[in-house]
């Protein structure tokens, strides 16, 4: 029985692994889900789509840059393209912009908010910073030791001078920061002319940090000059009243 391979090839003990193997490698494969190669077609579709899609939003009709910027976001110009227009801002807007900056080296110490630490007073709620304007421009100048009470605590330390380097300005925009921040609402302006009596009065003086019985009997008052309504327009960098259009 050499023939029974086409009658029943299941039982054909000549039946060979390699060629049923042979077979099966000729047979196309079944890819699993998935994984099946994408049609070029659909490839060069999607290109299109995206094109087009990109071609739309970028084309100014539906994609806005100021949709993306602030508000008062103002651009800088290209080098050379003549003056840049500056608006004006209300000068407690301007002051205290000047004095946010200035005041970085006091956040060190008072904290991020003005609420003190356990051996520093707040700024945050202190009569110092909020009562009559001459104390806290002379303690920011000229530094102050020894006992204080502040907000109802007692306190005893040691802030050095923060006066070098700090111009009129400067002072005047720290002292407008300190006491429209942190919850204070100071309603009065204080002036770079202001501030300067302060300088005048530091140089008088023989030197050395304050002490809160020097601040009361000395400087208790508020810092003389001709009053700025807080609303007034101002530039923002020289602080010059700006005339309304
Ligand atoms: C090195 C830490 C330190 C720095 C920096 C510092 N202070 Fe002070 N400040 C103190 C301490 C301590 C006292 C309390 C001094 C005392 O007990 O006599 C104080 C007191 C004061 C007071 C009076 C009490 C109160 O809390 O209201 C004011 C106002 C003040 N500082 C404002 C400022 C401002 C504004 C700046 C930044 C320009 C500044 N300080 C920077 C440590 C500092």
């Amino acid at each position: 029985m050499s023939d029974n391979h086409s009658q029943n090839p299941d039982l054909d003990e000549n039946n060979s692994v390699l060629t049923d193997a042979a077979a099966a490698t000729r047979e196309n494969h079944m890819l699993s889900e998935g994984t099946e190669p994408i049609s070029l077609w659909v490839i060069l579709g999607s290109a299109m789509i995206v094109l087009i899609g990109g071609g739309v939003l970028f084309s100014g009709s539906l994609f806005d840059y100021k949709n993306f910027s602030k508000a008062d976001y103002v651009r800088d110009d290209a080098p050379n393209s003549g003056p840049k227009e500056i608006l004006p801002k209300t000068a407690i807007v301007a002051y205290s912009k000047i004095g946010e900056k200035k005041s970085v080296s006091c956040k060190g110490c008072h904290g991020n908010n003005g609420e003190g630490g356990s051996a520093i007073p707040p700024l945050a709620g202190s009569e110092w910073v909020n009562g009559p304007s001459m104390r806290p421009a002379m303690i920011i100048l000229n530094g102050m030791k020894g006992e204080i009470s502040v907000a109802g605590k007692s306190y005893n330390g040691n802030m050095p001078s923060q006066g070098a380097g700090l111009t009129a300005q400067d002072l005047a925009g720290v002292l407008n920061y300190i006491r429209t921040s942190f919850g204070n609402t100071s309603d009065k302006l204080i002036t770079v002319e202001m501030a300067q009596k302060a300088i005048d009065a530091t140089k008088e003086r023989a030197g050395g940090q304050l002490t809160s019985s020097e601040l009361n009997e000395k400087y208790n008052r508020d810092l003389e000059g001709e009053p700025l309504d807080p609303e007034t327009l101002v530039h923002p960098k020289t602080l010059e009243p700006v005339a309304a259009e």
